[in-house]
């Protein structure tokens, strides 16, 4: 393996070990408008293919970038916020009821199941999030459990500043693994999207 390859593995497994989840006092650098050059929001919504009455679960928002023009895109839906940090999700709760969004709901991660129904809703994401989830598996049944029938799964990752990264291989075994059939993918291997279908 030549050194510019093995440099950035190492950084990522300093970074992995010693930061195995996002700290919730970094939080102000994923605040940074400069995300949308290789995410927007706007982008975000269209792969969704959100209705504005759809349900949607979002699954580590952090301080809920994210969070807010999604919540907007949902005047007669919902928006369930689950966060594994109680700081994070303070944090986006603060920021949504800033800008007056009361259709969201904030549910607080376990790391493992989520105590909430089946077949509820018509999409759930993660921005940045699943590279740190543990259970990962474990996460994807549960993803396929709580879906709508015809609901999709729509995971991105965007390698620039994020150590965490799962390649889209995995993400894609997992989720087949789970009983989705891959959607759509958009992006490359280092900035992507990769949607997944709950069958009807
Ligand atoms: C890098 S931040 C991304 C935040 C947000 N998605 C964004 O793009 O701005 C990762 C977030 O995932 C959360 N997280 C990590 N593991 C999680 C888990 N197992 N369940 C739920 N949230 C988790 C962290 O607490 C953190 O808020």
């Amino acid at each position: 393996m030549r050194e510019t390859e093995t440099i950035p593995i190492m950084i990522s497994q300093f970074f992995k070990k010693h930061f195995p989840i996002c700290p919730y006092q970094f939080s102000f650098i994923l605040l940074c408008p400069l995300r949308s050059l290789f995410l927007s929001p706007r982008t975000l919504a269209k792969r969704l293919e959100i209705r504005e009455d759809s349900t949607v679960l979002e699954v580590g928002p952090g301080p809920g970038y994210y969070s807010v023009p999604l919540a907007r895109q949902l005047p007669h839906g919902k928006l369930v916020l689950a966060d594994i940090q109680p700081q994070m999700l303070a944090q986006a709760k603060k920021r949504l009821a800033k800008r007056g969004q009361t259709n969201v709901d904030y549910y607080q991660c376990d790391g493992s199941q989520f105590d909430l129904p089946d077949n509820h809703f018509d999409a759930i994401f993660l921005i940045t999030v699943f590279g740190e989830v543990q259970h990962q598996q474990e996460y994807m049944t549960e993803f396929f459990r709580l879906m709508k029938p015809g609901g999709i799964l729509s995971i991105s990752e965007i390698a620039i500043g994020d150590p965490h990264i799962t390649p889209i291989n995995n993400v894609q075994e997992l989720a087949t693994h789970a009983g989705f059939t891959v959607d759509k993918i958009y992006g490359s291997r280092w900035n992507y999207t990769a949607n997944f279908r709950k069958p009807r």
